[in-house]
């Protein structure tokens, strides 16, 4: 049985993270669509940077939940792979190995001019960051508002969804492209879909089991589920 779990800023919520969506995930009362793209960092730089080494502070406090636990745990059971929106690396830090991140990390780096990638963990020294290699702005190697994906990741995401026999959808809104559509490829190849969100959600109508709760007693609830061979 192939499972696969798509995870968004909803499964890092009781590790402190804020997901993006929700009043109190605004920063600065500023939307992530306004922030996360080229256009802002080409206007404002260090506003953008700003936003990043305020999360990337959060993101070093936090640590893993129950959810991300139970997917690492999961993997040593079955054959499991993690697709996450999310750049927080909470899923690595859980102990999960096949983890595909679609929108990059935030504890990596990368140079719009000369393509340099670095990894750079910890707080951020001074801002906005200058490339090691040719001295331009540096930019967080994550995939902002109107850019590609990274094409392998996307690639092997699609094909995944298309092979899984239980897809399971954790914490995503279900708003943001292509990462939204993955549950509606699964379920149109034949997997059985379920939903671990408090809030409905583009995906819980094509659910086959929708939880409607949190990240950590729904998973508990998958993990339950999967052990008794499936949500028939
Ligand atoms: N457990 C599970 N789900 C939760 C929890 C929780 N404790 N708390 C909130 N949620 C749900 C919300 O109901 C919402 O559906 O998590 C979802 C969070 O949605 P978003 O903030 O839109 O996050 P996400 O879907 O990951 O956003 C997608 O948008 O800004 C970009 O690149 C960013 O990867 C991100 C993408
Ligand atoms: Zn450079």
């Amino acid at each position: 049985m192939k499972l696969v779990v798509l995870t968004g800023a909803g499964i890092s919520e009781e590790s402190g993270v804020p997901v993006f969506r929700g009043k109190e995930g605004l920063w600065e009362g500023v939307r992530p669509e306004e922030l996360a793209t080229p256009a802002a960092f080409l206007r404002d730089p260090e506003k953008v940077w700003r936003w990043y080494c305020w999360r990337r502070e959060i993101i070093a406090r936090a640590r893993p939940n129950r959810a991300h636990e139970l997917l690492a745990k999961m993997e040593k059971e079955h054959d499991l792979w993690v697709i996450t929106q999310n750049v927080d690396g909470l899923h690595q830090r859980a102990g999960s190995r096949r983890v595909i991140e679609l929108h990059g990390n935030i504890w990596r780096l990368r140079c719009p001019s000369c393509g340099k990638v670095w990894e750079d963990p910890g707080a951020c020294r001074s801002i906005p960051p200058r490339c090691p290699r040719c001295g331009s702005l540096a930019r967080p190697d994550v995939v902002w508002f109107g850019e590609a994906l990274p094409a392998e990741a996307l690639r092997r995401s699609f094909e995944l969804a298309r092979q899984a026999d239980v897809f399971v959808v954790v914490g995503t809104s279900g708003v943001v492209q292509p990462a939204a559509d993955l549950p509606f490829i699964a379920k149109n190849s034949g997997a059985r879909v379920i939903v671990v969100n408090p809030r409905r959600t583009p995906h819980s109508r094509i659910a086959d089991v929708f939880l409607e709760e949190k990240a950590s007693t729904g998973m508990e609830k998958v993990y339950e589920l999967l052990q008794n061979k499936g949500p028939a």
